[in-house]
């Protein structure tokens, strides 16, 4: 796996002038500037034309400039001082409250100053919002309960950031297989629960099938048990609330369910915000006191933080705020409409062809399978015709992520053509194999998962291998 993709990352070799070590003399700024240049536009077309899942949630030229302006004007900005930089805390502090209004802040229990009130932080991505959630709710626990073999039960369809939290917090993680309509097994997800437990998860959506977990039932469930309930909205976070209002079929998921906790929501996917932030929200302030970092008896004064990071891009913050005063309730709410009528145009157009099914009936994210031919060989004919599309496993599926890039005029058509072309080709040449095909076939068949975590390894250390 690492030597087959070696070749392909790392293009620019051939390309352009490496530096293994710092340039004895620096290059001249327009020279570096002129790289990057020809860099962004060898690799923007691609996006631009709306050929990835995901990756690249708004994109249109005038936005994109809108948030480098915004970013530039603050690009010296570092949240850490907040003396120096007190639209910083202006930008962070409204940010989690635009957020948590979108999510159900105000509802009856949640309102300000109450021991139910919806907070938050400003974080890099959802895996961070993830995470700190999750050491959270370790810290709560310990704390309030003594309990010292914290757990956590999350449907298997959860995101990876769950399980580098178990890892990276000595969590035990219980993953729960979902039921027959791709959402959690909400009596599976009962019967997990043990005296340990410090927290369930939920997802709207999950990435795999897009399609929302049973958040009310499983929410009351913690809620009763008086465990910690997190809903993961990385991905749905800035469309359920406007699918809602626009009249589509959206479960209940936020903070208006009594039981849901904590949420993290990404404004650098939906929220169309440069990459770099999300928001993790908490119902009350106690829990999100377990979340903060303090060191008193540093020699370095009495220092504080209360994310992961020490020093932060406040230039993202910038960005991140300007995109949401930017868009409005109006703006969030006409991106959407575009993106769920083209995922219905492409979602019919998948269940026409024959040999694939498209799985459950997913609202953005849409993730199929095929009858009878190798649903990896028609992902690699998709890379050929300069798609980027996710390839899931359990079961063998693609999916592709709706986003604004995809409703441009004729790309959802130009996708089911290629989808077409691609069914077409793999039935008639099912001896042509390269690309992820054989990879995944392998993983789906080895049983022994450390041998494939060493060689994603391995893959990773491809990355920074110069030569
Ligand atoms: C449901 C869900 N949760 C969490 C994440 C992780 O987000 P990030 O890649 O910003 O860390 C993603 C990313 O796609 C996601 O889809």
């Amino acid at each position: 796996m690492a030597d087959e993709r070696k070749a392909d990352i790392h293009t620019y070799r051939r390309r352009f002038r490496t530096f293994e070590r710092l340039p004895a003399e620096g290059v001249p700024r327009e020279e570096v500037l002129a790289v990057l240049r020809e860099m962004k536009e060898l690799e923007e077309a691609r996006w631009k034309a709306g050929y990835a899942s995901g990756a690249v949630y708004h994109g249109a030229d005038e936005h994109v400039h809108f948030l480098n302006q915004a970013y530039a004007l603050h690009s010296q900005s570092n949240p850490l001082h907040v003396d120096l930089w007190p639209s910083a805390i202006k930008f962070e502090s409204e940010i989690v409250s635009m957020v948590a209004h979108m999510l159900g802040a105000g509802a009856p229990g949640t309102e300000p100053g109450t021991p139910g009130e919806i907070v938050g932080t400003v974080t890099s991505g959802g895996t961070e919002s993830i995470l700190l959630a999750m050491k959270t709710y370790r810290d709560y626990a310990r704390d309030k309960k003594g309990i010292s073999q914290p757990e956590m039960v999350v449907p298997s369809t959860a995101h990876a950031a769950f399980d580098k939290a178990a890892q990276y917090f000595g969590i035990k993680i219980h993953h729960v297989p979902i039921g027959p309509d791709w959402r959690a097994d909400v009596r599976a997800m009962e019967a997990a629960i043990n005296d340990n437990t410090i927290v369930l998860v939920g997802s709207a959506p999950p990435f795999p099938h897009g399609i929302v977990d049973p958040i009310e039932e499983l929410s009351e469930i913690a809620r009763k048990r008086g465990i910690g309930f997190h809903t993961d909205a990385c991905l749905g976070g800035f469309v359920l609330p406007w699918a809602e209002k626009l009249g589509y079929p959206v479960p209940p998921f936020d903070f208006r369910l009594p039981g849901v906790t904590s949420i993290s929501v990404d404004t650098h996917k939906f929220g169309y915000a440069a990459k770099g932030t999300s928001v993790i929200l908490y119902r009350g302030r106690e829990l999100r006191r377990y979340q903060y970092f303090t060191a008193t008896d540093w020699p370095g004064g009495l220092y504080c933080s209360p994310t992961f990071a020490g020093s932060r891009p406040g230039g993202l913050s910038a960005a991140c705020w300007a995109a949401l005063v930017a868009f409005g309730e109006s703006g969030y709410l006409e991106a959407t409409r575009r993106i769920l009528q083209t995922a219905e145009k492409l979602k019919k157009g998948i269940a026409d062809i024959p040999e694939l099914y498209v799985l459950g009936d997913p609202l953005f994210v849409i993730a199929f399978a095929a009858r009878e031919i190798d649903i990896y060989k028609v992902l690699d004919a998709m890379t050929d015709r300069g798609w980027s599309l996710n390839g899931l496993q359990r079961p063998p599926s693609l999916h592709i992520c709706v986003t604004l890039r995809h409703t441009q005029p004729g790309v959802a058509e130009r996708f089911l053509e290629d989808l077409h072309a691609s069914v077409e080709f793999v039935k008639a040449h099912p001896e042509v194999s390269g690309g992820q095909a054989p990879i995944y076939g392998m993983a789906n068949t080895l049983p022994d998962r450390g041998f494939i975590a060493e060689a994603m390894k391995d893959y990773m250390d491809g990355w920074y291998k110069l030569r």
